[in-house]
């Protein structure tokens, strides 16, 4: 009696341990409609719309050590969800043991930002041409076709031989293949979707809709430090607010560098550091920082970060220092703020933390720890998918005004939506057919085909010019 219970509670535990390191296409996390206050009005997703198919592929991506040349290196190594997606480590350690040469950013709320640039020189055009760097970096990844290092081609070549990989391209694509390109668009995916809006900033927020207005949820120091942060020294303020603009704590893209101009682990200058990730969970629920500051980590603690805005060095050779850092002389700033000030400040920093980016299991490691992951559901019988949709095409694409749908022929509904999902057009056809869509405003939607004998669909993003 006893071992006829025990079996089926072991098996359970084994299926439950199993689901942990295992992807299921049929019951996908929410990547793409994600709660996102009203008072959130940057998002730089347009171009890569966000799709749960494509980051659950760069959720894997992301975790997975086989993107670097010796299999010991992932995206995840540097960026840790403990750490809000950074490295408590001045310098993180690389491939046999090389450190880069900045501090791995946390990478929190990165799709609601103006500025597009990424890394702290601003040298990535975007998220999607940041994310294949380190891939190619000689110490980060080590696919960088130089020194003897293989290439990225090579990388491709060792994924496509990945079974996973093939069903979870197939799922997020239509096929199997890999390019660079689809390696960008996934991984941006995933980053793009960590966010962070859970925190006690975002509870006064939405209680009072006016970031000036005290939060009635603030201490009387949380309340007076927020004054500080949104004010201009000319004000009275230490005006963080002109360049992490609230609510998202973004960069602002204009900003010069910041009189931080040290260079982590040697002697030497670096004037180009004019972008800050999100000053959102800069410190995690203890308090504790989730790594040290600034470009070269050169910063410990928060008062050493308000120390240096109080008095910003006065270096004649910083000439990329941002004006807005000069005080009514033309000199660097000096704040003159009291003790109660500074630690006013820092206690409102610490209201910009949030909760769920540090265990939300959507962001969380996906292998085992022997590296092995298990892919189910998603209709993967690779064979079948072509009969699973209606396949078609769209030309030409980007379209100003004809364009033509080819499909083979039977019965369509044809819908096209915008970006937020309203319907645009509604059509019903029977086969290849032509689109007018001269009166559409520029930019990407979605055309879906249902096939009205089966039921499926596919597909396909049109970008308007
Ligand atoms: C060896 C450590 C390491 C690895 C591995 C690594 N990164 Fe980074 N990451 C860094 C460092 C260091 C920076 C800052 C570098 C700089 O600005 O020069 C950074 C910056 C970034 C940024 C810029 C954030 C911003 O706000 O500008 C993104 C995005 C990013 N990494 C994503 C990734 C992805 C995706 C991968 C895997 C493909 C990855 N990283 C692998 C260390 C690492
Ligand atoms: C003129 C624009 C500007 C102003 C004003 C400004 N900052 Fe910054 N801040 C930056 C830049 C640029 C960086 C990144 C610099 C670097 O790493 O070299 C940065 C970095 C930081 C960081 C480190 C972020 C990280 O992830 O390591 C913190 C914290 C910070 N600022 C807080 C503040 C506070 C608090 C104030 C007001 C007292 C303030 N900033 C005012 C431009 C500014």
């Amino acid at each position: 009696m006893k071992q006829k219970l025990t079996i089926p509670l072991f098996a359970l535990l084994c299926l439950f341990l199993f689901l942990n390191a295992t992807i299921d296409l049929d019951n996908l996390f929410n990547y793409q409609d994600q709660f996102i206050p009203n008072y959130i009005t940057k998002d730089n997703s347009a171009t890569n719309p966000m799709d749960d198919k494509l980051a659950t592929l760069g959720r894997v991506l992301f975790y997975d050590k086989t993107l670097s040349s010796n299999n010991t290196i992932a995206c995840a190594s540097c960026h840790m969800q403990e750490f809000a997606f950074s490295d408590p480590a001045t310098q993180s350690v690389g491939l046999n043991g090389g450190l880069t040469g900045r501090h791995a950013m946390r990478l929190v709320n990165t799709r609601f930002a103006d500025e597009v640039r990424f890394f702290w020189d601003e040298r990535a055009a975007s998220l999607e041409a940041q994310t294949t760097q380190p891939i190619q970096d000689h110490i980060e990844m080590g696919f960088s076709g130089t020194n003897g290092d293989p290439d990225i081609n090579d990388l491709i070549e060792i994924l496509e031989g990945l079974t996973y990989y093939e069903q979870l391209f197939t799922f997020a694509y239509g096929d199997p293949t890999i390019t660079e390109a689809r390696l960008q668009l996934a991984l941006a995916q995933f980053v793009r979707s960590i966010q962070s809006f859970d925190s006690r900033f975002d509870d006064g927020l939405s209680q009072v809709n006016n970031v000036n207005q005290p939060f009635p949820n603030f201490t009387p120091e949380e309340n007076q430090g927020k004054n500080l942060f949104l004010q201009t020294p000319a004000n009275g303020g230490a005006g963080c607010a002109g360049c992490h603009r609230p609510p998202e704590f973004d960069i602002d893209p204009i900003t010069l560098n910041n009189g931080v101009i040290t260079v982590a682990g040697t002697a030497g200058t670096d004037l180009t550091n004019t972008r800050a990730p999100s000053l959102r969970d800069v410190v995690n629920n203890n308090g504790d920082l989730n790594g040290p500051l600034m470009h070269d980590g050169s910063f410990t603690s928060l008062l050493q970060v308000i120390d240096h805005y109080n008095a910003i060095p006065n270096d004649p050779t910083n000439t990329n220092l941002d004006p807005r850092l000069l005080g009514p002389g033309g000199q660097p700033q000096n704040l003159n703020l009291t003790i109660a000030e500074k630690n006013a400040l820092i206690d409102f920093l610490g209201t910009l933390t949030g909760t769920n980016i540090y265990t939300d299991e959507k962001w969380s490691d996906p292998f085992e720890p022997n590296g092995t992951i298990t892919i189910i559901g998603g209709n993967l019988g690779i064979d079948a998918l072509p009969a699973l949709k209606p396949t078609l095409t769209v030309s030409p694409n980007p379209v100003q005004q004809l364009t033509n749908l080819n499909i083979t022929d039977g019965a369509y509904s044809v819908t096209i939506f915008n970006l937020l999902g309203q319907q645009i057009l509604q059509s019903n056809i029977e086969g290849s057919s032509t689109f007018d869509l001269g009166s559409f405003k520029a930019g990407l939607y979605i055309l879906l085909v249902e096939d009205m004998d089966s039921g499926l669909t596919n597909s396909v993003k049109i970008l308007k010019q």
